[in-house]
């Protein structure tokens, strides 16, 4: 796949998540507020990458409703239902949701009017709860690869066993 000069190479990619995914470790030592890691987490992703042009949390607060969490840019949709838009796939269907082209994704939810790609993974604990959804838009097309699917879904794996029987609602 080919990208514009400015996103990074795959290598480059990788290096930059082992070494973001390394602070975040560090930084959630020992920390139990799940609002407060939610918010450690989209500012210190938001900031290592160039083509992360919204980056945020969408939170479950019931079978059907995600209510906007911590976020870095932009302001967001505040309400978005299982129904709707990516966010809403990726808590539905309760897997990553990698979205190359918004426009050709049905039902796509255009908050900002430049987003170009998307992906959305959902933050399901071991027992298969699901308490949120990370959400990274880029005015980019096509800026999100395996890559980042692979290190965000490691990333949201860690948070869900961690934030486990959190009170999230
Ligand atoms: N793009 C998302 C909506 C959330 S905002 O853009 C921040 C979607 O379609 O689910």
């Amino acid at each position: 796949m080919t990208h514009p000069a400015t996103i990074a190479t795959t290598t480059d990619r990788a290096a930059t998540y082992e070494a973001v995914l390394a602070r975040i470790d560090a930084l959630l030592d020992g920390e139990t507020d799940w609002i407060a890691a939610m918010a450690t987490v989209a500012c210190e992703l938001h900031h290592a990458f160039p083509y992360y042009h919204w980056t945020g949390f969408y939170r479950a607060v019931s079978d059907d409703l995600l209510v906007i969490g911590p976020y870095q840019g932009g302001h967001g949709c505040l309400r978005i239902p299982f129904s709707k838009g990516v966010c809403g796939a990726a808590a539905r269907e309760r897997r990553t949701q990698l979205v190359p082209d918004v426009d050709a994704f049905p039902g796509h939810i255009a908050c900002s009017s430049t987003t170009r790609s998307e992906i959305v993974v959902p933050v399901l604990t071991p027992a298969g709860d699901l308490l949120a959804v990370l959400d990274v838009d880029s005015d980019d097309p096509a800026a999100f690869d395996a890559t980042d699917q692979q290190y965000l879904e490691r990333l949201c794996a860690r948070l869900g066993r961690r934030f486990a029987g959190t009170p999230v609602r």
